[in-house]
């Protein structure tokens, strides 16, 4: 079986991907040796997976692929977009950006959001890009325990609880990481 590695430390990310990509080896960071936490300081997603896909791909000389997400609210130009991850500063925690994004959409009506996953897929040589996008909004309060990062707070569209409320499942088959990785394994499967 061919190997690819996911340029990412996060079990639960590698566990989900080894689920849907059964035809390849799909291994991480840790499983080839690759300790370092790779900066990402680009200014945009695609900049962001292409460094950590080109990092492995540089060091390791081995074929990858690498995601990077971000939440783009349209009343804040975007943001917090590249910098979902830190936006509450540097060290903070998933329940200090919901706090934060709350704070700074108190009394904005135009609610409308979208989160974005970029892949970048290193592959004999070439590179290739895959985007995924779920459209929704930015609820004006926590609903539900599940999910991760900006879930309690983001509904998406067409559905009446938030991404915490709806499961994995579904969540996983209507979300950007799912659309992007859908996208990934009809290349990598074609
Ligand atoms: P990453 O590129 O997957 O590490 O995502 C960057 C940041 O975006 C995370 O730290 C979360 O704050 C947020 N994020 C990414 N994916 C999701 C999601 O599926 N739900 C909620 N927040 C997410």
């Amino acid at each position: 079986m061919r190997k690819l590695v996911f340029a990412t430390h996060n079990l639960n990310k590698l566990e989900e991907i080894r689920e849907i990509l059964k035809s390849y080896d799909v291994v991480g960071l840790r499983d080839i040796g690759c300790d370092e936490d790779i900066v990402e300081d680009a200014d945009d997603l695609r900049g962001n997976a292409k460094i950590k896909a080109d990092y492995v791909t540089g060091n390791f000389h081995i074929d990858c692929f690498a995601d990077d997400t971000g939440l783009e609210v349209e009343a804040l130009d975007g943001a917090p977009g590249v910098y979902s991850a830190r936006y509450a500063g540097e060290g903070c925690s998933y329940h200090d950006n919901v706090v934060k994004l709350l704070g700074a959409m108190k009394g904005i009506e135009n609610r409308k959001a979208r989160f974005r996953t970029v892949i970048a897929l290193n592959l004999n040589g070439e590179q290739h890009f895959f985007e995924g996008i779920v459209n929704g909004k930015i609820l004006t309060e926590e609903h539900g325990e599940g999910g991760f990062g900006y879930d309690p707070i983001f509904q998406p569209d067409g559905f009446e609880q938030s991404f915490a409320e709806l499961g994995m499942e579904m969540k996983n088959k209507i979300s950007h990481r799912g659309r992007a990785i859908a996208k990934l394994m009809e290349f990598l499967e074609k």
